[in-house]
């Protein structure tokens, strides 16, 4: 008997928990400071993943729009402060890139300067998203996110 989808991304809710915890206790064990923090890292991503099944679990099990006009106000409110400080973290990693020499020191900022601009990138996307849906529905509006994210066919995120 095939499962549905809602019990396949309920238990990957779970599995990318599970992983990620076990990633963290190994991290704990490991005293390079970079390797300690790139597993730490993968970890981070994994509970971001296990956020993510979690939001499809509702996505395919619930008939409401997910996303109400208050919180459309209060993301339209709020976003432009994070946004400015994405700017911020990219210019500041992007001078540090600039002064350093050592190279293990330059990988580690360049893997923080790409996350920075793709998180630049993203809080863009939603707010060009939002004020496009401003207009529309609620159903409408998660319509236009859903159409438009970045991640849309594609395998990463
Ligand atoms: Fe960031």
């Amino acid at each position: 008997m095939s499962k549905n989808l809602t019990d396949i991304f309920k238990e990957m809710v779970e599995k990318e928990k599970v992983y990620a915890e076990a990633l963290i206790e190994l991290s704990e064990k490991i005293h390079h400071p970079v390797l300690r923090s790139i597993l730490a890292g993968i970890a981070n991503d994994s509970l971001k993943h296990s956020r993510f099944y979690e939001a499809l679990v509702e996505l395919v099990s619930s008939v409401q729009s997910v996303l109400s006009q208050e919180e459309l106000r209060l993301i339209s409110k709020e976003i432009d402060k994070h946004i400015e400080t994405e700017v911020r973290m990219v210019k500041l990693v992007s001078e540090m890139l600039r002064k350093v020499d050592d190279p293990r020191v330059k990988l580690v900022l360049s893997a923080i300067y790409s996350d920075e601009v793709e998180h630049h990138r993203l809080l863009i996307d939603v707010k060009e998203n939002l004020a496009k849906a401003e207009t529309l529905s609620e159903e409408d509006i998660w319509n236009a996110i859903w159409r438009n994210s970045p991640w849309h066919g594609t395998p990463g995120g």
